[in-house]
């Protein structure tokens, strides 16, 4: 049994996002309209471009699956993309006015470039569509064994809205799912919405505060022994390869500095059945192990570096000062992103299952956890 490893291929004007999923065990259901409807939330939330009324992202399973079930195999998943217009270069022409913010003027850089169009079409975060299917198929895994993930969009601008993340998941879902910005605060969503449309009104944008929950982790997940394989580490690199991501936390995360050690450190009880913490400043995560309690972790996204009043840049033919250039775009894509974070953490959260709990099937797995 490998390790599990997700890979992505894809521009985001090309034929269709994949994902190349190693390491899944075999005797997973393959719930296809759970994977589509997780693709369905990364393409809403209040702010999207026209991109998103173009797709209606739909995931296809080309590898690794037989009856419905997984066989061991590498898994395949497929996202086609109906704006495929990789070669038409009238629709899709080459692009010398980078954007401050995106990867076109590091990336035309380092590939010698004056057109800055191959980087950008996989830097695109339309690859997210892939990734995010790719842990779809890990939240299923991560089902059969009693873990759950939660995700929202907590904070805008100067908006903070947390949730307290209760036992009625499926509540607090709706709630989520019922606000176009993934909040499950009505006024603060209002509010966030309200944000958003000035930015559009002032030809700017803007970016958001992710926060996402994992709920029934069994203590010991991850490991204290290799400081590169720690769960917090594995987490923030996850966090951090999110298109627009600039920083994570875990638990009270930066907060930690304001505090003193015992304001910070969650007391240690025991109820009789087994060790309890009144409270979860760590985030779920003590030495890069799983305690027991729900994991916390937050990712801060930038504001979209595609502004339609452009920014200062140059031509990169002729080196004179520019606007940069506008191409169709999201004005905040924060809510859509607490959907990506949700599943690049699911992924990350069942590579450790798997690796602590190894098997080739899902049964072995569930009898390594004393599952029934
Ligand atoms: C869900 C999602 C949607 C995004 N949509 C856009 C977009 O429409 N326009 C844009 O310029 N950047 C968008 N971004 C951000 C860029 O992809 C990102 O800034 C760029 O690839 C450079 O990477 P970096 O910001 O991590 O350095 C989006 C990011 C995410 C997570």
């Amino acid at each position: 049994m490998t390790d599990l490893l997700v890979q992505t291929a894809g521009e985001s004007h090309g034929p269709c996002g994949t994902a190349f999923i190693t390491g899944m065990p075999a005797g997973l259901k393959v719930d296809t309209d759970f994977i589509n409807t997780a693709l369905r939330r990364r393409q809403g939330g209040y702010g999207r471009g026209g991109r998103q009324r173009i797709e209606t992202d739909e995931v296809e399973v080309t590898s690794g699956v037989r009856l419905g079930l997984t066989t061991g195999a590498p898994i395949v998943l497929q996202v086609p993309n109906k704006d495929a217009r990789l070669d038409d270069l009238e629709r899709t022409p080459p692009m010398h006015r980078p954007r401050p913010g995106h990867a076109d003027l590091a990336g035309s850089l380092k590939y010698d470039t004056d057109d800055c169009r191959n980087v950008l079409e996989r830097a695109s975060a339309r690859e997210t569509a892939a990734r995010t299917a790719a842990g779809a198929l890990t939240r299923l895994l991560l089902r059969e064994v009693g873990i759950e993930t939660f995700a929202y969009l907590r904070g805008l601008l100067d908006i903070d809205a947390p949730v307290t993340v209760t036992d009625d998941l499926e509540a607090l879902r709706a709630a989520c799912d019922a606000s176009e910005v993934y909040n499950p605060d009505p006024a603060a969503s209002a509010a966030m919405i309200d944000h958003i449309r000035q930015a559009k009104v002032n030809k700017d944008t803007v970016g958001g505060l992710c926060e996402v929950h994992v709920l029934g982790c069994p203590p010991g997940l991850g490991t204290c022994m290799e400081r590169m394989e720690t769960l917090d580490s594995k987490l923030a690199g996850a966090v951090m390869s999110i298109q627009a991501f600039k920083g994570v936390e875990v638990g009270l995360g930066c907060a930690v500095t304001t505090r003193t050690g015992s304001q910070v450190h969650d007391p240690i009880e025991h109820d009789g059945h087994g060790y309890v913490r009144p409270t979860n400043n760590a985030g779920g995560i003590e030495g890069g192990m799983t305690n027991g309690m729900p994991i916390v972790v937050r990712g801060a996204m930038k504001p979209i570096s595609t502004l339609l009043q452009g920014l200062p840049s140059v031509d990169m033919r002729t080196h004179e000062a520019q606007q940069s250039t506008y191409e169709r775009s999201d004005v905040c894509a924060a809510p859509a992103a607490s959907v990506v974070m949700e599943h690049v953490v699911a992924v990350e959260i069942a590579a450790a299952v798997l690796r602590r709990y190894a098997g080739d099937t899902l049964s072995q797995i569930k009898t390594a956890m004393g599952i029934k």
